[in-house]
């Protein structure tokens, strides 16, 4: 199994979950897949709105690619920004053309991962969020492979130079 590395945090504002994917994508470097998981509004296309400005994409033009599955931008690297919650079968995903994104150039940040629909790659970046209240959610993000655990470093160094959201615990390794 690759190795594990997670951090957790408190995010106070809509602002914050932006600010965070805003470090993220600040940090990316082209290819990574990113699996984003979390029940229904807890602010998974906000995260990839910040994911896209910090590639350097437009960020008005980033909404919920629900009706059309996919959206791809172009940013620093390419951005492709797919939500599985109205696909119901593998072969929708293969209408798509999924496999044709997990290119090693362009980042992929995947709504409703664990739908079970898609393997993804041992490395990937997950990112888990939450309902805490009205406003505020937790996440935690989480690096699997030894590639994904520099991507996670960087953002906590972009996170810890800001303190944009409140750090519930510092990285470490828990397997
Ligand atoms: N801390 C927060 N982080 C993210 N969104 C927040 C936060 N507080 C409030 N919100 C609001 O919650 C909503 C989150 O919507 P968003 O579309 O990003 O969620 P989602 O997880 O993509 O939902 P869906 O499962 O429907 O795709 C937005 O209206 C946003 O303004
Ligand atoms: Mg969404």
């Amino acid at each position: 199994m690759s190795e594990l590395y997670e951090w957790r945090a408190l995010l106070r504002s809509a602002t914050d979950t932006e600010q965070l994917g805003r470090f993220i994508g600040q940090s990316l470097q082209g290819g990574e897949v990113l699996a984003l998981y979390g029940e229904l509004g807890t602010g998974k296309t906000t995260l990839v709105r910040g994911i896209a400005a910090g590639l350097e994409v437009p960020p008005h033009i980033v909404n919920s690619p629900t009706f059309v599955l996919i959206h791809e931008y172009q940013g620093r690297v390419p951005l492709a920004h797919v939500d599985l919650y109205r696909i119901e079968a593998q072969p929708e995903l293969q209408h798509i053309g999924i496999s044709d994104y997990l290119d090693g150039q362009t980042v992929v940040a995947i709504e409703w991962a664990d739908k079970g629909l898609l393997e993804l790659p041992d490395n990937r970046f997950e990112v888990y969020l939450s309902h805490r209240s009205a406003r505020t959610r937790k996440v935690i993000l989480r690096a699997r492979g030894t590639a994904m655990r520099g991507l996670l470093a960087r953002v906590l160094k972009q996170h810890e130079a800001l303190k944009a959201a409140d750090s519930l615990q510092l990285a470490r390794p828990i397997r």
